[in-house]
């Protein structure tokens, strides 16, 4: 019944939209980065759900003028903003495929299980994990970090959490991160029920990297109160400057202390896929769990991040879960097991591993290492260039694709106003159309940031973005002047 009544026509209707998209990737760098949603647009987008059928062609055409214009801009060569992935565009094949077939990978017997299997046992090799391991394909790294904080949870706690839930006697957990950790992980604290409370900030240095000695102190200082040290977060690349911890020294003493120890390798951990840069993340293979994402680094479509347990089976004994319309079987569709669902929160789950499948077969991991290895080159770059600028100076040490720097002191403007100038001239470059960078506050400064998760971006790109930052900021600071 929703299928097209003349098949010849979608065909066509089909390839024409299949060729637009193409032409659209193809084309991205003639465009402008970030278009603002007009607000007409806003408008016809909060209409009514239509309740009549309307033509493919005309629901297309529809998109083309409403929605297409007003993308993100990440797949643009001079999108640097936050930590997005670029894309493919055999991702975004991959992607309509996965919809054709659209599978269901909460489980079962059918050839989505095992691709997922197969990409999950990659990642597992390439940290020479055993195989007990396992592993999820997650929306991203944030979903990745919770599963972890719950699986951990488990391992602290036994099984008995599921059914009876945290309560005084034992919600005496706390977990461990440094100041420069994402907030997804207090996020995590918070949905499992921990408490973000909990959760032990820790200064960093200079280098925006958790201090071992500091860490040791303050999981003392808890047991000697009577808590449960349960949980110390490692970072694989800062989402502010792309610092990673001193992971070696962190597993070292997590096994100490017998504390689960997971690493937040969101972009980082992909990072290890090249020979070069993998020394700076020794210490990442020894995790209990590590999340990551194929949506940042390894430039997959959204969404597609991953979360891999080193304990198999308490990953198992954290979500599994049954009833009788799941009621596995030994032969038939409903054999398979182990099941996704056992892994996570969801039964439903869609062909994520396909486009992740298809962009490491297509570019091989090599390549791909390649693509992230040229972005630190280009970043290292940038940041020379920036050393000794008339306009900016740079705020924090280069480790891996982020560059963060501000307005120099010399413009003369004291420190509230040089963070507004800051912000302001980040926002205009946005509006200019000709690139799209970010800002932070690194030790208590607005910064702007440029993270180099791009493989389109080339050196010129680079430049055009900061005579045009060096135009609008020079203009900015003119402003503060009065
Ligand atoms: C270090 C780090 N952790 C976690 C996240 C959250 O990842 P996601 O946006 O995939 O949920 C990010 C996002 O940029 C990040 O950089």
């Amino acid at each position: 019944m929703l299928d097209p009544a003349d098949w010849e026509r979608f065909r066509a209707d089909a390839h024409r939209a299949l060729d637009d998209a193409i032409d659209y990737m193809r084309d991205v760098r003639e465009r402008r980065v970030w278009t603002p949603v007009p607000d007409a647009v806003k408008e016809r987008l909060s209409e009514a759900m239509p309740l009549d059928p309307a033509p493919f062609a005309d629901v297309y055409a529809e998109f083309t003028q409403t929605i297409l214009p007003y993308a993100t801009g990440n797949i643009h060569p001079r999108w640097w903003g936050w930590v997005h992935g670029s894309g493919t565009p055999s991702g975004a094949i991959a992607d309509m495929l996965a919809g054709a077939m659209n599978s269901n990978v909460g489980g079962r017997d059918h050839g989505a299980v095992y691709v997922e299997r197969e990409v999950i046992g990659w990642f597992h090799a390439l940290f020479g994990w055993p195989r007990s391991a396992s592993g999820l394909l997650a929306i991203g790294t944030s979903a990745a970090n919770l599963a972890a904080v719950l699986v951990a949870r488990t391992k602290a706690l036994g099984t008995a959490v599921r059914e009876h839930g945290l309560d005084p006697q034992n919600a005496r957990l706390t977990g461990y991160v440094s100041a420069a950790t994402h907030a997804c992980v207090r996020k995590a604290f918070e949905i499992a029920g921990i408490g973000s409370a909990n959760l032990r900030v820790l200064p960093v240095d200079s280098d925006h990297r958790i201090d071992p000695g500091e860490l040791s102190r303050a999981i003392a200082l808890d047991r000697a109160q009577g808590l449960r040290p349960f949980f110390i977060v490692g970072n694989a690349g800062t989402v502010d400057v792309g610092a990673i911890d001193p992971l070696d020294a962190l597993a070292d003493l997590a096994q100490r202390e017998q504390i689960w120890f997971h690493v937040d390798g969101a972009f980082g951990a992909t990072a290890y896929l090249s020979e070069r840069l993998r020394p700076k993340l020794y210490g990442i293979e020894r995790a209990d769990s590590i999340a990551f994402d194929f949506h940042k680094w390894l430039h997959v479509p959204y969404d597609a991040g991953c979360v891999l347990v080193r304990d198999g089976e308490m990953h198992r004994a954290t979500f599994a879960s049954e009833g009788p319309y799941i009621t596995r079987m030994t032969r038939g569709i409903a054999a398979g097991e182990p099941w996704f669902t056992d892994y996570g929160p969801d039964l439903s789950r869609g062909f994520r591993a396909l486009k992740v499948w298809f962009t490491l077969k297509e570019h091989g991991a090599r390549k791909l290492a390649s693509a992230i290895e040229i972005n630190c080159d280009q970043a290292q770059r940038l940041a020379a260039r920036l050393q000794n600028d008339p306009d900016f100076e740079l705020v924090a040490g280069v480790e891996l694709q982020i560059v963060c720097f501000r307005p120099h002191v010399a413009a003369g403007l004291d420190d509230a106003t040089l963070d507004r100038v800051t912000d302001e001239s980040v926002i205009r470059l946005q509006e200019s159309g000709v690139a799209v960078i970010s800002s932070t506050t690194i030790f208590g400064k607005r910064a702007m940031r440029v993270c180099i998760t791009n493989h389109r971006t080339e050196e010129r790109d680079l430049e055009v973005m900061l005579e045009e930052l060096r135009r609008i900021t020079r203009g900015a600071v003119a402003e503060a002047r009065g």
